[in-house]
């Protein structure tokens, strides 16, 4: 379903799985303007009306343990990745745990909140935003990138929307089949700096280090100089250069 005007897909999704008759799994909201969408870390997420993907999908993992929700990370994370690729090609990467980068930049990200019921996830609702068709970002954010800035070509939303749900459903399909060692194996390949000595910084301070894997419950591993495999979670480490 397509919303003219919203706060955030996300809100408007949660509410409606709360308050109504049961909403069926793979339901997608979609805001052709999103006035306060939500980001990772507190943030929000800004965005032009009618230029950019901003939408969110019911899932029902309850099939997941709460210990494995760092999976339904990776399945939605390749699914935008592998509708983005035939465009974007080889610089395009997911940056740990769930950003969508190309060449250094930010092209996209997602906000999957879970609702749990004992150990399982009842619900997950998966709100993606994709920079497509805008074509400058405010000064306060220098790092974000669209597909347009770097093709020089509209896109159509409708259309991607549907190619990156078709590549979710896929790998969502692959985590209910069990294929858990499909899905990590190929996220870690896709992942940003993987295997690059790089600069990080954690409570300890800067330090140069390259990303080896992450684990099965999504911490980042990095080996820094001295040999040593440090264990991240999102708010320990920053990515530096
Ligand atoms: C991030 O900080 O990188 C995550 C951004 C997630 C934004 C999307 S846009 C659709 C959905 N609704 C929201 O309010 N947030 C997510």
């Amino acid at each position: 379903m397509t919303i003219q005007q919203v706060d955030s897909t996300n809100t408007y999704l949660k509410n409606l799985v709360s308050n109504s008759k049961p909403v069926i799994e793979g339901t997608v909201i979609m805001a052709v303007d999103q006035y306060a969408g939500r980001g990772q870390h507190q943030n929000g997420w800004f965005t032009e009306p009618g230029k950019n993907l901003t939408f969110s999908i019911l899932l029902k993992p309850s099939f997941l343990p709460v210990s494995q929700q760092f999976d339904l990370v990776r399945a939605v994370s390749l699914g935008v990745f592998d509708a983005l690729e035939p465009l974007l090609g080889d610089d395009l990467k997911i940056k740990w745990p769930n950003d969508v980068y190309y060449g250094g930049k930010k092209l996209g990200g997602m906000l999957i909140e879970n609702m749990i019921q004992g150990l399982q996830i009842k619900n997950a609702i998966a709100g993606i935003g994709i920079n497509i068709n805008q074509e400058t970002f405010p000064e306060n954010l220098p790092n974000a990138v669209s597909v347009k800035q770097i093709l020089q070509q509209d896109y159509d939303l409708k259309y991607l929307l549907s190619e990156i749900c078709r590549h979710i459903e896929a790998y969502y399909l692959s985590l209910k089949a069990d294929k858990f060692l499909f899905v990590r194996e190929k996220y870690l390949s896709r992942l940003y700096w993987l295997n690059e000595e790089r600069e990080f910084k954690s409570k300890e301070g800067e330090f140069t280090g390259a990303i080896r894997s992450v684990t099965d419950t999504g911490l980042l591993v990095v080996k820094n100089n001295k040999g040593e495999d440090l264990e991240f979670s999102l708010k320990e480490i920053e990515f530096l250069h």
